[in-house]
């Protein structure tokens, strides 16, 4: 386009000024009286404090035509009305004109939020989760630290860069959840202050104008250190849930690199302390050895816990599958895998033409861990160092049974075969080797599968079908 068509198209445009970025209501009343005086959404533009969109149509003052009296009521679907309260938020200055328009397309056709290809509706529904990610990081991030007031009295300040207009709309959560406090929030874009009774609203700031420091932030940082599980440690799902942009403000942030550089090392420290309770011990020749001495080991929790140990079961063969531990009918009957996930785990294998009753099937923690609730036992995962313990007796059984290829279901089986933590959904369908040479595939748990609902699985169990056809076919070959 031109631009003195441009210039042509903006001088014959309605102007809509909001008040504020975040002026849904504005948006809602002026986009309603657009409609029901139908003026298409190319003849509207809106513009809002500090957006670029002020400037350009400084020179055009035309007023919004008056609606006929007899105009219809604008449909606006449900479905509509909650993203576009999210997306307002956000800072794309086309956010406006894109609500509009989709707005305007609805009432002709208003089916269109169900369509989810429609690049409008994917365009605002990106908006609103961009949006509602952004104020859940300020609802975790936020770290408030103390200014002694002259009056004896406390005063909790933040500092806190919101990518998107949310402050207004996390106002309320702050007073909720902290009530009792005098705080202040400040951020570049405006400030909220809150004296225990009532909510006010400030101008922007900048960052000098919050204190750097406190005594809490000790605290902060000794609780991180004690909840940090190295083990459990994925530096992308971290980074992805806490960007570094915010660890800035947050004084636990401050031990991150320290911690995530020992984690390597602390995690090589569990996995020998558990073969540490081993010391001195021949591991047994035998499977029925095994079996036996599973009975009696205590050097876990769950161990301790008295339930039977489950033993593996099955030939010598080529090909082991690992599960995480027996469920609450496999330690009943003291067999592995004849519960619900067994069934469908027995299914797929089938589907695959993997022959069951030709594959060594075991867990790699022996004994089930669990809950009492009332007359049932609620299943809990093991942890890291109850995986590590058992991977004495997993790691002998693979020694007699000699696989070529062991599928480990799961992270807890993945763990247990490889020592460390590592992300199935990532390390699936492909083939890994452990020390010894052995090949090792990952899937995921059928338990996991028998959790999942309608679509979702659906195609899990169709990953899980095709992993499964994968291990067959490596099979073929590993023992032709
Ligand atoms: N889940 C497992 O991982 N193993 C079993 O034996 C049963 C359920």
């Amino acid at each position: 386009m031109t631009a003195s068509f441009r210039d042509m198209r903006i001088a014959s445009a309605f102007c809509v000024a909001l008040v504020s970025p975040d002026d849904f209501d504005g948006w809602r009343v002026n986009a309603r009286r657009l409609l029901m005086a139908d003026v298409p959404p190319d003849r509207v533009a809106w513009s809002e404090p500090g957006g670029a969109g002020g400037d350009l149509f400084a020179g055009s003052d035309k007023r919004l035509p008056s609606p006929p009296v007899d105009a219809e009521q604008p449909r606006v679907p449900r479905a509509f009305l909650q993203l576009a309260q999210s997306a307002i938020l956000h800072r794309d200055a086309e956010r406006l004109a894109l609500l509009y328009r989709l707005l305007w397309r609805l009432q002709s056709k208003p089916g269109l939020m169900e369509d989810a290809a429609d690049p409008d509706v994917r365009r605002i529904e990106e908006l609103a989760r961009t949006v509602r990610r952004d104020i859940h990081k300020m609802r975790a991030f936020v770290r408030f630290r103390v200014v002694d007031e002259a009056d004896g009295g406390e005063h909790y300040v933040a500092w806190f860069e919101p990518e998107h207009h949310i402050l207004r709309a996390n106002a309320k959560f702050f007073v909720n959840r902290f009530t009792n406090m005098a705080w202040s929030i400040l951020t570049p874009a405006g400030s909220l202050h809150w004296d225990g009774t009532s909510l006010t609203e400030g101008p922007p700031a900048q960052r000098g104008d919050a204190p750097a420091g406190d005594a809490t932030e000790d605290l902060w940082r000794t609780y991180y250190a004690s909840i940090f599980n190295p083990a459990r440690l994925k530096v992308g799902a971290m980074l992805k849930e806490m960007p570094r942009k915010y660890w800035k403000n947050m004084p636990e942030a401050a031990l991150i690199p320290q911690l995530v550089a020992g984690a390597q090392a602390r995690e090589a420290a569990m996995v020998d302390a558990g073969s540490d309770l081993f010391a001195g011990e021949g591991r047994p020749t035998s499977l029925q050895a095994i079996g036996e001495e599973i009975q009696a080991c205590r050097r876990c929790e769950i161990g301790c816990n008295g339930t039977n140990a489950v033993m593996g079961e099955g030939p010598s063969a080529a090909l082991m599958i690992v599960g995480e531990q027996p469920g609450d009918v496999e330690e009943q009957q003291g067999r592995p895998f004849v519960g619900p996930a067994g069934r469908l785990l027995r299914a797929h294998l089938e589907d695959a033409g993997i022959d069951e009753r030709a594959a060594y099937v075991t867990n790699a923690v022996k004994h089930f861990k669990f809950v009492q609730r009332g007359k049932r036992r609620l299943h809990q995962s093991p942890t890291a160092k109850e995986i590590d313990i058992c991977r004495w007796w997993i790691e002998g059984e693979r020694g007699i049974v000699k696989p070529q290829l062991v599928l480990a279901l799961g992270a807890s089986a993945a763990r247990g075969m490889l020592g460390k933590t590592v992300s199935v959904q990532k390390e699936r369908s492909r083939a890994h080797r452990l020390e010894d040479g052995t090949e090792l595939w990952l899937t995921t748990h059928p338990s996991y599968l028998l959790r999942l609902q309608d679509d979702a699985r659906a195609v899990e169990e169709k990953r899980f079908a095709d992993d499964l056809r994968s291990v067959a076919g490596r099979l073929a070959e590993l023992t032709a």
